[in-house]
């Protein structure tokens, strides 16, 4: 079974990490996964640029070829060069050891010219050699170029609306496949439904905020999205239970936004009517939840500045 690499971005690596592990999941339960620091084997039948393209923290990807004793490779390890015109070496240097690297990558281009008749090109070669080091175990692995993912197009934007990183991968987190439906019952410009369309997951939203509702629209239309979204209370999410399968959402601080009630009233209102049986994601200030004791299955604290961190609470 092919083996994936994805090296971190280490900030929220938890998050990160986990991001990753739930997609893999997500395509392919069976998936095998190994974690060193920042960088995550996945042993799984989907192809790591699936995998990659869903994620928001995946700084490098790529194929694991095999893993290395030494520096030594031999012909059969350059098959994947044969139809390359043009390629590079990368050495990720994730041990603790300190080697030169550009003379490293520079040897290690040497040495792939003998074998192969691909030349070497800096910027987007057909294919990018990579070496990785730990301190457990070195790995030696490719990328082949692919096309950039497309963003969605945000043309509205406002104060409080959430990082679209975060927001993906708390969709990304509940394991929610395309073709299924989310639900943002606070949904502001509409961050949630412009990344789960974007992976082809369908998307509902609601604000209660006429503003931040028409705004959502603009947003949606301006990238011919067709989620459903509707200028009302989030408790007409419990009308239409059996139109979505998960619910992802980042409730109101009580900073920029309009609210109904004081964020902490709107919290503990929600809280208490989730359904069951839904994958759900949810992100609130720390201390509101902290106040209420929510729990679930997972937490993750998001540090923005010293009055705000916030909490993902994945239940
Ligand atoms: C923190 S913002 C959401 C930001 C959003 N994630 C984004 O990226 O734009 C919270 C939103 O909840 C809305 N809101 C406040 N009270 C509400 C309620 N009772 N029902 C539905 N929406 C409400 C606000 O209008 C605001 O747009």
């Amino acid at each position: 079974m092919p083996e994936s690499f994805f090296v971190l971005f280490k900030e929220n690596l938890e998050l990160a990490t986990d991001e990753v592990v739930a997609i893999a999941k997500m395509y392919d339960r069976f998936s095998k996964v190994k974690i060193i620091s920042n960088l995550v084997i996945i042993q799984s039948k989907t192809n790591w640029s699936e995998i990659s393209n869903r994620a928001s923290f995946v700084k490098i990807s790529g194929q694991i070829l095999r893993k290395m004793s030494g520096l030594f490779l031999d012909e059969s390890n350059f098959e994947i060069l044969k139809n390359a015109k043009t390629f590079v070496c990368r050495i990720i240097n994730l041990s603790s050891n300190q080697f030169n690297v550009p003379e490293l990558e520079n040897s290690m281009g040497d040495m792939i010219s003998k074998f192969s008749h691909a030349k070497v090109k800096m910027e987007n070669p057909d294919i990018t050699v990579y070496l990785i080091f730990t301190n457990k175990e070195n790995f030696f692995g490719f990328s082949k170029m692919t096309k950039q993912r497309v963003r969605p197009k945000k043309t509205k934007t406002y104060p409080n609306e959430l990082d679209w990183k975060l927001t993906r991968a708390m969709i990304n987190l509940i394991g929610l496949k395309p073709g299924e439906t989310v639900c943002d019952p606070f949904c502001g410009t509409g961050t949630t439904l412009l990344e789960a369309e974007s992976m082809g997951i369908h998307a509902i939203g609601m604000d209660f905020d006429e503003k931040m509702f028409n705004i959502a629209k603009e947003n949606l239309k301006e990238n011919k999205f067709k989620s459903e979204i509707f200028n009302t209370d989030f408790k007409e999410m419990l009308k239409i239970p059996e139109k979505y399968d998960g619910i992802v959402t980042d409730l109101p601080y009580g900073l920029n936004s309009k609210t109904s009630e004081k964020p902490e009233e709107i919290l503990k209102r929600f809280i208490s009517v989730l359904p069951k049986r839904k994958k759900i994601a949810i992100m609130y200030k720390k201390e509101l939840g902290d106040n209420l004791k929510l729990k679930g299955l997972k937490k993750y604290q998001i540090y923005r500045h010293k009055s705000l961190t916030r909490t993902i609470l994945i239940k």
